[in-house]
């Protein structure tokens, strides 16, 4: 009998919570990027948040009406470990009051220790360049571990590691910027921007896997996973793998997948004749550490990319030599959304990991699709959101049918419960099932038509799954 399956909605700390607090909280690199004029979309003010922090009871009623079984969310390093170092205890009460509170309500957490979020301190001390942050990490964890364990269902280290990597550190050109504009120089002397992006990388790999060891000795039944973000690629017929769709998916995802994962537990072929030099190298022990440390391996996917061969513009497409194109997959969030609807994608991201019949590429991992969303299309009443509906139903559908074919895929988590901040868009690309009015004092929360329908496709799921 294999476990009900896992569905879930999902927020992070700081998109719900933001900086302001007085509980000991010390500022992050959010905070810092928030502040620089012209950097966030919507002009919002660092101030600006849902108040996710202040009205927690209220946001656990609205996850229990969903009907879900699991409340994805992340931890503010920022907010239980002053400056990123030193623990602090009021910072963690709200936590420990937010998973009392679900539990009282019998939904099981899966607690995401690092979303995109740094202490701005450790940000300025060199973020993932250095191996002194690894320590740093490792201590903020086994916090959150001695406070939090009894209440967690899944833990999971990083959210996209990749996305992190390539925009969160560093100022790649071409790449998204969801940074401060370090000087990798100053940490790494002389090397390619590609060479910094893969320190970090490899920082916050090792970061991971001495979390995952470091919880499994505390209890071994636990479960640890991470996120990787589903960049399937694939030929303009969006179903066709050729030797450009594949490196391209090896670039994004495999890049990340293998060290953990693959049985030779290494950076693997097709990324190290693209990388050369800018690949670190694993040493034996660090292989040995890193090896299988996946219990659950979670995707968030929003889209898969076609490509076709020659450099585009961005870093990853000049090393992989690949460039995405644009395709005619449903834009489903109104024109100038990157989200498109292909769950067609995901299924084959999935699958792929099985490898051709009988042959197991890599060890049959529980997946758990930890984010899939889309922003509200500016041309609907945001309230009538009918395009999250069809979006969300079709990868739902899509993904419980792979599972009936033996896709060894645990769960669906709906991005997001409510309206947030949307990173360097500010406030104005929204992905909530709940409407957020940031206008009124009490940062009032309304149900969208998609909060309705997803309670009720849980239901009607669950009785099924049942029989
Ligand atoms: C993935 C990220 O984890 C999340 O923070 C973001 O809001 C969604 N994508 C939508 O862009």
């Amino acid at each position: 009998m294999r476990d009900p399956f896992i569905w879930a909605v999902a927020t992070a700390a700081y998109q719900i919570e933001g900086g302001r607090e007085t509980d000991g909280r010390t500022p992050s690199m959010w905070d810092a990027i928030r502040e620089i004029p012209g950097r966030i979309k919507d002009g919002s003010s660092k101030e600006m948040s849902c108040e996710g922090r202040k009205k927690y009871k209220e946001d656990v009623k609205l996850i229990k009406s969903l009907g879900v079984t699991h409340y994805r969310f992340s931890i503010d390093w920022s907010r239980v470990m002053k400056n990123g170092k030193t623990r602090n205890p009021t910072g963690m009460e709200y936590y420990k009051d937010l998973c009392r509170e679900l539990r009282k309500e019998g939904i099981q957490c899966i607690v995401n220790l690092f979303h995109a979020d740094l202490p701005l301190d450790l940000y300025n001390e060199g973020s993932w360049l250095t191996e002194e942050i690894i320590p740093y990490f490792v201590q903020f964890a086994r916090y959150c571990y001695e406070e939090l364990h009894e209440f967690v269902s899944i833990w999971v280290t990083f959210n996209e590691i990749r996305m992190h990597a390539w925009a969160g550190v560093v100022k790649v050109e071409g790449e998204p910027f969801h940074s401060l504009d370090i000087d990798y120089k100053k940490f790494l002397g002389e090397v390619s921007v590609a060479r910094a992006v893969m320190v970090a990388s490899r920082n916050m790999l090792l970061a991971h896997a001495k979390v995952y060891r470091l919880f499994h000795e505390k209890n071994d039944a636990c479960r640890v996973g991470i996120i990787l973000g589903g960049h399937a690629c694939f030929d303009a017929d969006g179903e066709t793998v050729s030797s450009v769709s594949e490196r391209a998916t090896k670039s994004m995802v495999h890049l990340y997948l293998d060290p953990l994962l693959h049985p030779s537990n290494d950076w693997t072929g097709g990324v190290r004749e693209y990388l050369g030099e800018d690949l670190p190298p694993w040493s034996e022990e660090e292989k040995k550490l890193i090896k299988n440390t996946v219990d659950v391996m979670c995707f968030n996917y929003y889209r898969p990319h076609i490509v076709k061969e020659g450099k585009g513009p961005s870093l990853v497409e000049q090393i992989f030599n690949f460039t995405m194109v644009d395709d005619d997959w449903p834009k489903i969030g109104g024109d100038s959304s990157w989200v498109r609807l292909h769950p067609q994608g995901l299924i084959s991201l999935m699958e792929g990991l099985r490898g051709k019949e009988g042959e197991q590429k890599y060890p049959n991992v529980p997946i758990l699709i930890s984010e899939n969303g889309v922003n509200d299309d500016p041309s609907l009443n945001s309230l009538d959101d009918t395009n999250r509906i069809r979006y969300i139903g079709e990868h739902i559908d899509a993904i419980l049918e792979a599972r009936r074919r033996g896709v060894n895929v645990i769960g669906y988590t709906a991005w997001s419960l409510m309206d947030n901040l949307e990173w360097d868009d500010g406030f104005e690309v929204r992905f909530g099932l709940f409407q957020v009015n940031l206008e009124s004092e009490e940062k009032t929360r309304t149900p969208k038509r998609s909060a309705e329908w997803y309670k009720k496709k849980i239901e009607k799921e669950r009785r099924e799954e049942d029989q």
